[in-house]
Order: structure tokens, then C-alpha cells, then sequence
């Protein structure tokens, strides 16, 4: 990250991202997140084929659509994701599980975002088990639907069973690396996988 971009980022860290995306008129801070893991590993390019997993409220389809002039963006989401119209002719938002994207034939991707949740007990043993869970399903997800050479992006937590998550991404990608964006709240246990480069 140059220097600029820094002083850039910790005085939006000192402002509070929630406050900085309401005033900027951002659906959801997490804008920020995928702004700064983009900043970071540049993966987000024209002329591709991207899906963001769970995309409500919106924040995440919000920085692609920003930032993608030629290319398709499909958002899914159980939720509906709200003022769809907003979002340039670019973007495709489906309102269903994601495990149904065969039915929509829409092709495999170039790039897997994914910055599902889990709905949360409250029991954090039991949230990150369901993350992790949740986790193998993207991956199997990306088997069938991302193309080699492709990348994916995906949210979880730290807990017992990420390492082997983990270990379940590197056989399918070249790299694997964890970053928490300065936009993730400190003392949440979420961080990113970024997989990069599809070779199984
Ligand atoms: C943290 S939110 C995503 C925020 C989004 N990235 C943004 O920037 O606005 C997590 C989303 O995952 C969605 N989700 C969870 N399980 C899902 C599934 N099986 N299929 C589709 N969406 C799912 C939830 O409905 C929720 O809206």
C-alpha cells in the first residue's frame, strides 16, 4: 500500500468506516473491505465473469459495479437486495439460495466473491462452525462453477477448523493467503481468504 493510500485508510479508520459509508452514501461498510482486499491483491478487473455470494445489502456489488466498466457482475442473496435499479446494466442480482445457480445457466466465473454469513445463535463455537461449514460449500461451489486459473475471495472465522478449510483451499488454488482488512472491526474474529489461481 503506497503511503498516500495509508494516510488515506487510517483516517477513515479514525473516522469509523460505518460513519465514512453513510456519509459517502455506501450501502454497508463493508464497501471498504473489499475496496481495501482489492487495493491489496488487485482482482478485481474489467472483462470478467464475477459472482458475490450473499451480496445484500449490497456494499460489495456496490465497489465491483464502481469499479468494472466491461464486464458481469451476478449478485445472490437469500435477502432481497434493495433499489436494485441503482446498480449499473452490468449488474445481475438473484434473490435465492446460492446452492441454485446451476438453474440460472449462467456459465463458469472468473472470480468468486464471497462474503457470506451463517445465521448466528449467539453461540460462538456453534457461528463458526456453521461459517466453516459454510466455508466447504463455497469450495465446492468454485469446483463446479469457477474456472481454472480463476480466483476466490472468501469471509470466515478463526476457530478450530479453519486450518483445515485452509487446507481444503490449497489443493484447489496456487496461493492462499489471510488478510483482515483495516476496515474489519479489531476485535471480530473475521478474516478473508484470498485464493488465487484455480489449479484444481
Ligand atoms: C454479511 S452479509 C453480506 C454483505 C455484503 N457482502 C455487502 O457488502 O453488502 C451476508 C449475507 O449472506 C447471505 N447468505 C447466507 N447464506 C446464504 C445462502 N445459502 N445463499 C445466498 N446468500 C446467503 C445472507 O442472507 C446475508 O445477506
Amino acid at each position: 500500500m503506497t503511503n498516500s493510500r495509508g494516510t488515506y485508510y487510517s483516517k477513515r479508520e479514525k473516522e469509523g468506516f460505518y460513519n465514512m459509508a453513510k456519509k459517502q452514501g455506501f450501502r454497508a461498510r463493508s464497501y471498504f473491505k473489499l475496496e481495501q482486499i482489492d487495493v491489496k491483491y488487485n482482482i478485481i478487473k474489467d472483462n470478467l465473469l464475477i459472482i458475490d455470494l450473499g451480496c445484500a445489502p449490497g456494499g460489495w456489488l456496490e465497489y465491483v459495479d464502481n469499479k468494472v466498466r466491461n464486464g458481469k457482475i451476478v449478485g445472490i442473496d437469500l435477502l432481497e437486495v434493495k433499489k436494485q435499479k441503482e446498480f449499473s446494466k452490468n449488474v445481475q442480482i438473484i434473490e435465492d439460495d446460492f446452492n441454485n445457480i446451476t438453474d440460472y445457466k449462467l456459465g463458469d466465473f472468473d472470480l468468486v466473491l464471497s462474503d457470506m454469513a451463517p445465521e448466528f445463535c449467539g453461540d460462538s463455537v456453534v457461528d463458526r462452525g456453521r461459517t466453516h461449514k459454510l466455508n466447504l460449500k463455497t469450495l465446492e461451489f468454485c469446483r463446479d462453477h469457477l474456472k481454472f486459473g480463476g480466483n476466490l475471495v472468501f469471509k470466515s472465522f478463526e476457530g478450530d477448523d479453519l486450518e483445515s478449510v485452509r487446507n481444503a483451499a490449497r489443493k484447489m488454488f496456487q496461493e492462499v493467503k489471510e488478510y483482515k482488512p483495516k476496515s474489519s472491526d479489531k476485535k471480530s474474529a473475521e478474516v478473508f481468504e484470498i485464493c488465487l489461481f484455480r489449479v484444481n
